[in-house]
């Protein structure tokens, strides 16, 4: 089997843990949208697995999957033409994902950069999961031959991983079974920074509330972070050369290019020379604009629960059709007796 032979496919995962934020849109969702066309299959999961590998309160895991589930949906992901399911109904996930640990490497996962940030100076406390957390993920993906995976630039150490696990694998059982997955990372949204600092990445587990546009946030609360987000003292450029060494002002152009389908270079054409409180209203009505329709729809959705958990059920019914030969096949070629 060549790389060719793979049908291409698309996975990608988020966690269910509190929270999307316009980070995961633009840098995520939004390309998870688009590639909903020929010739992909399209496949999205809710990594509930991935989420309590540090703690998560129960009631709010559950109340968070739906509101990620109804977020998916109120973004333009349609459970028909996608599969849309959360990954603890999909118990090949976890099956590979212990082969996976077995073919992965300590120092690899060592050298994982977000583990290291996540675990901090206190490398002991931290559970067993989340150091095994790229494992599970590389399993993830390749459970389903995925061949494509949209993420923003955070997830890419975590996809050289991935790749690095297929070529092991097919290496040492002399197969060309797992493909060797292309990371999707392109675009201005690719890495959305804090609008309190433009070196440290969107996110929601942040203290500040307004370093972050959460999707469930009001037009007026929109309007506040933007006006609030931090900029210099110099006006706009309309040359990209005059952005260097300034990354609040970069992030907030690039937030304008991906919210709007445009260059960077076209946002700076338009804009050049308008002073950032100018440019900060312009910014807050497309904001408002593109988000508020899918806040609507997210918060009327997140109350279906019934209709979300069908959804999920039978997302997880149809992933399970792809994920369980794979597994199957994976277990004949290490020589287990199924
Ligand atoms: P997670 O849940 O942290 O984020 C989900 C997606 O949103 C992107 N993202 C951002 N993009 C741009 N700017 C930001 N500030 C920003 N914050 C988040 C992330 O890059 C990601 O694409 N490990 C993954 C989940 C996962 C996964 C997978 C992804 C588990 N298995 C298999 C792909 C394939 C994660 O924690 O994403």
């Amino acid at each position: 089997m060549t790389d060719t032979a793979f049908k291409p496919r698309v996975f990608s995962g988020i966690q269910p843990s509190g929270g999307l934020t316009l980070g995961n849109y633009l840098g995520a969702m939004k390309r998870f949208v688009s590639m909903q066309a020929e010739p992909f299959e399209t496949i999205y999961c809710m990594v509930d697995l991935h989420a309590i590998t540090v703690w998560q309160n129960p009631t709010e895991l559950r109340d968070n999957t739906r509101e990620l589930c109804a977020g998916f949906i109120a973004s333009g992901i349609d459970p028909e033409v996608s599969t849309l399911f959360n990954q603890s109904q999909v118990p090949e996930h976890t099956q590979l994902a212990w082969i996976f640990n077995t073919v992965a490497r300590m120092g690899w996962l060592s050298r994982m950069t977000q583990f290291k940030d996540k675990a901090g100076k206190n490398k002991e406390a931290v559970s067993v999961g989340l150091f095994a957390y790229p494992a599970l993920m590389a399993a993830d993906i390749l459970i389903y031959h995925a061949t494509h995976v949209p993420v923003g630039e955070d997830q890419k150490q975590h996809l050289e991983l991935t790749r690095d696990i297929a070529t092991k694998f097919n290496h040492d059982y002399k197969v060309n079974f797992f493909p060797i997955t292309e990371p999707v990372i392109e675009g201005a949204g690719t890495r959305v920074m804090s609008l309190r600092d433009g070196l440290k990445k969107m996110s929601k587990s942040d203290p500040s509330d307004m370093s972050r546009i959460n999707l469930t946030d009001s037009p007026e609360q929109i309007n506040l972070k933007i006006q609030k987000a931090r900029t210099d003292s110099a006006g706009l450029p309309s040359e990209l050369s005059g952005l260097e060494g300034r990354p609040e002002a970069i992030n907030l152009v690039n937030i304008y290019a991906s919210l709007s389908d445009i260059s960077v270079e076209r946002v700076l054409n338009e804009v050049g020379g308008t002073s950032f409180s100018e440019f900060k209203k312009t910014l807050s009505e497309l904001a408002v604009s593109k988000l508020s329709p899918i806040s609507k729809e997210m918060s009327r959705l997140t109350k279906e629960t019934t209709e979300i958990d069908r959804i999920l059920g039978r997302g997880a019914e149809r992933a399970r059709a792809i994920a369980s030969p794979i597994l199957k096949k994976t277990y004949e070629i290490i020589g287990m007796i199924q």
